[in-house]
């Protein structure tokens, strides 16, 4: 498809001393239409070449050769360069390239590069909770999204599987196994067992000494503590699945934080040669004061186990040899910033290039407040997630039963409202911010959610049903997409692959969710304004195939977010 951006970006690089990549990526998108599509801000060559920025913009519009049958116009606007697209070249391109709508927006640019995303990760033995389910959601995002976009991506799935919490869980189970069922509800049972013995500690110092050694055991290979914990983890694991199962995540990798038991030995020993490894109060840490990091990083503690940045580094080391990644993303909640920023100041001293520890990139998410506040496992007070998700789809299945109660396979259609609503409420907004877990906002039709996408989805759908099917692109005339609602649409349309891409620089979903939104709007104001279902048969075929065009962005764009469209609701 033509690239306006390249060739604009290829003009001036004639003209000023920027190469064109970087002006390309200067060039930003007025808001209004009456500043053009695309402008070249001049404020920054103005410091170097020490003239107004309104001068040099003047001087570059006079010296760059335009073809009129791609730019109308290019005019001066303040210090900016604002140039105007042929509109029905714009129309005339997107309409050809949807002739292969399934591929829209496809790319090679990340051929040959490889991506490893660490995502979801819950705790063997703990509930996956709506902390969880964030970082499930906008992993499963990216790795879509970077797919997409021709980059070779491995999902991992980095299962708190190890820790001294096993040795508490299996004192428990020692003391008072029998009391509890943890066969028939594994998750919940073992909760209480937790909740149990970390009271017990506090009260008995000699059960928390049992404690450490029980996880001492179960490094050193003890059997009844590897069996235990054997089991701990199939019966999380299953429980784990039917959310999985509900959220349709995949993973290529399930090697959780005990896969690394034997791979730390290694990094303990590199960083004893390195000399950075000092003794402190009987544990082995690495100092960070010098990174600006006041909290040492602790490789070994004092009873001789392993700790969750020891099995980190042994994480980044072993993916570096594995994936040879040239991106290596952790997706978690804020609150493990410090972790993630001692574990890659360490990971550079572990003799690695610096290929692999330059580009460590933790991609940090805000809470999930509900109106109750926050939530704590220890405290046993947190929503259970596959609670939550059958909730949703139940209330889904109340609004769909009272807007369409003719609707066939009602399940089916409130399974992928009711999780779709979830899904996009938590990739609605700047994944930092804390999110508020709200019923009304999330399934409301006509807010901005995944609901509202899907409806507008199922819109396109009937309308092209009314017009009896899609016409055949050929026989539609790009002239007739003219007016200010279609070229809204076909400039969003345009977008959308430059969309994927500034998902992928910022790590940042919601650039896509935001434009789906977007999409959809500008799609009810087309649909408000222009009659579609037209005496003029020819307009009528424009405007079904622009249509047509909007629900193809919709359902590929909301299929990469993780969201399934219902064909009718
Ligand atoms: N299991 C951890 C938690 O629930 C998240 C693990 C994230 N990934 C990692 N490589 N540290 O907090």
């Amino acid at each position: 498809m033509i690239d306006f951006k390249s060739i604009i970006a290829n003009e001036i690089s004639k003209v000023v001393s920027i190469n064109q990549d970087e002006i390309k990526k200067s060039i930003e998108k007025p808001k209004g239409t009456e500043n053009g599509d695309y402008a070249f801000p001049c404020f920054r060559l103005a410091k170097t070449l020490k003239k107004a920025p309104q001068a040099i913009a003047t001087e570059i519009k006079e010296n760059i050769q335009i073809n009129e049958n791609e730019i109308t116009k290019v005019e001066v606007v303040g210090g900016y360069l604002n140039f105007f697209v042929n509109k029905e070249l714009l129309a005339k391109e997107v309409l050809q390239e949807m002739a292969n709508a399934e591929e829209y927006g496809k790319s090679a640019i990340g051929n040959g590069k490889n991506i490893v995303i660490d995502y979801s990760a819950p705790n063997i033995a703990k509930p996956f909770h709506i902390g969880h389910l964030r970082s499930t959601v906008i992993g499963a995002a990216l790795y879509k999204i970077y797919k997409y976009l021709g980059y070779n991506v491995t999902g991992i799935n980095h299962l708190g599987d190890y820790g001294t919490q096993f040795g508490k869980l299996i004192e428990g189970y020692k003391l008072w196994g029998n009391e509890y069922n943890i066969e028939e509800n594994p998750i919940d049972e073992l909760t209480k067992i937790y909740i149990r013995i970390n009271q017990a500690c506090k009260e008995d110092e000699q059960i928390l000494e049992n404690c450490r050694n029980n996880f001492k055991k179960l490094e050193d290979g003890d059997p009844y503590c590897v069996e235990l914990w054997q089991k701990f983890r199939e019966l999380s694991l299953k429980e784990f699945q039917k959310v999985y199962d509900l959220l349709g995540s995949k993973f290529d990798s399930w090697n959780g934080e005990a896969f690394y038991s034997d791979k730390m030995s290694e990094i303990v020993e590199i960083l004893e040669k390195s000399g950075k490894l000092i003794e402190s109060e009987g544990a082995k840490i690495v100092d960070l004061e010098d990174k600006g990091i006041n909290t040492p990083c602790i490789i070994e503690k004092s009873n001789g186990s392993s700790t969750y940045a020891t099995r980190d580094l042994a994480a980044i080391m072993y993916r570096a040899r594995t994936y040879d990644f040239d991106k290596a993303l952790y997706v978690t909640s804020y609150e493990q910033v410090l972790h993630f920023k001692q574990i890659f100041e360490v990971a550079k001293f572990l003799g690695l290039d610096e290929k692999y520890t330059n580009v460590l990139e933790h991609v940090s998410f805000g809470m999930v407040l509900l109106p109750t506040g926050k939530m704590s496992t220890r405290e046993g007070t947190s929503v259970k997630l596959l609670d939550l998700l059958n909730e949703a789809i139940s209330r889904a299945k109340l609004i769909i039963e009272q807007k369409n109660p003719e609707l066939e396979n009602k399940d089916e259609v409130a399974k992928r409202v009711g999780v779709g609503a979830v899904i996009f409420n938590d990739l609605a907004n700047n994944r930092v911010k804390d999110e508020i877990f709200d019923w009304d906002t999330i399934l409301n039709f006509q807010g901005e959610t995944g609901p509202y996408i899907q409806y507008t989805y199922v819109r396109t759908k009937s309308v092209i049903e009314k017009a009896g099917g899609v016409p055949q692109v050929s026989t539609v005339d790009s002239k007739l997409l003219q007016d200010e609602y279609s070229i809204k649409l076909l400039k969003l349309i345009y977008d959308f692959e430059d969309v994927l891409v500034q998902v992928t620089d910022k790590n940042e979903p919601s650039i896509l969710s935001r434009y789906l939104i977007d999409v959809a709007k500008a799609y009810s104001n087309f649909y408000n304004e222009n009659k579609i279902i037209n005496e003029d048969k020819e307009l009528q075929d424009a405007r079904v195939y622009l249509t047509y065009s909007v629900g193809k962005i919709l359902s590929i764009g909301a299929g990469l977010l993780g969201i399934e469209m219902p064909e009718r609701m």
